[in-house]
């Protein structure tokens, strides 16, 4: 049966501006998300957290179909709130539909026994999500003997975090994928995912990743306020946090951890200005910087993990 673990990611810079074109750098977390999957004549998931559930093939690839309709409703109409209200309605959806769509793309008729195990807590800004998305598509491939390369398995895997975040940027797929240190940009035809292992090879000590409690609302959710956001007030915001990206770049290879630590903080404090963060992470980050340190908020913020 072949089984998949993925980690999940943190974003040490650039989350929200990264969904604008800015440039994010993205590390793989020590938490995994375990994908295994054999072929079936139903569509079965065994999930550690939830228990299981079993679909017939026709009922998960029709609504893997619906869902996609929504979903470029949603993009027509520049909202994706009847979408987000589904996947929200009950915690299958999402897997149901996701194996819906990875079997359409790849013309897969028969069906799949799918167990999931998880240590990436849920809606923590550690990518538990599109961990999940990489493992689906790499375990039902496999499972049908399709050998797709990464790269392919990361574009299907954007495809199934559309359907729970809309138009997210791909990088949080990509830094599961890949792993390591990744430097991320959406960008045309292609974008850009570069593993930094090389350019920064030594490590970064001294990171501790903290709950602060279970965000109210959902990545797609936070992305979608802050395309809320008048764009003459978002703008500086993300070019800021792009120059501050491609700095903190050049500072972790000199190994300057004082600027490091400036732009850490600077880098929350902009996400506090688009409205992402909350009174206890603000005050967090407050007495972090007290102390010397920095802090800052994870991926969609609202809540989550704080590193
Ligand atoms: C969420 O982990 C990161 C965001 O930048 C969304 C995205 O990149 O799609 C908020």
């Amino acid at each position: 049966m072949p089984s998949y673990s993925v980690p999940g990611k943190v974003h040490l810079i650039g989350e929200h501006a990264v969904v604008y074109g800015e440039p994010a750098m993205i590390a793989a977390v020590g938490r995994r998300c375990v994908v295994s999957a054999e072929k079936s004549d139903k569509i079965e998931i065994y999930s550690a957290d939830f228990g299981s559930r079993t679909y017939e093939i026709s009922e998960a690839v029709d609504f893997a179909k619906d869902v996609q309709a929504l979903w470029k409703d949603g993009l027509a109409k520049k909202d994706f709130s009847p979408l987000f209200q589904l996947m929200r309605a009950d915690k299958w959806n999402f897997r149901k539909a996701a194996i819906g769509i990875v079997l359409r793309e790849l013309g897969i008729d028969g069906g799949v026994s799918i167990s999931i195990k998880s240590d990436i807590p849920i809606g923590s800004g550690l990518g538990s999500s599109s961990a999940l998305s990489v493992g689906l598509v790499a375990a039902i491939q496999a499972a049908y003997g399709k050998q797709l390369v990464r790269e392919q398995i990361n574009d299907l895997a954007y495809k199934l975090e559309c359907i729970n975040h809309g138009t997210p940027s791909g990088g949080d797929n990509s830094a599961c994928c890949f792993g390591g240190l990744v430097w991320f940009q959406k960008a045309q035809p292609k974008n850009i995912i570069m593993p930094l292992n090389e350019e920064i090879p030594h490590s970064i000590d001294g990171f501790v990743l903290l709950w602060t409690g279970m965000p109210e609302r959902t990545t797609g959710e936070l992305v979608q306020a802050v395309r809320n956001l008048d764009e003459n007030y978002r703008k500086p915001r993300m070019k800021e946090i792009g120059q501050l990206c491609y700095e903190m770049k050049t500072v972790l290879k000199a190994r300057n951890y004082a600027r490091m630590k400036e732009i850490i903080n600077r880098n929350q404090q902009l996400l506090a200005e688009l409205g992402v963060s909350t009174p206890t992470i603000d005050r967090i980050a407050e007495v972090v910087r007290g102390i010397g340190g920095a802090a800052k908020l994870c991926g969609a913020g609202g809540g989550g993990t704080m590193l």
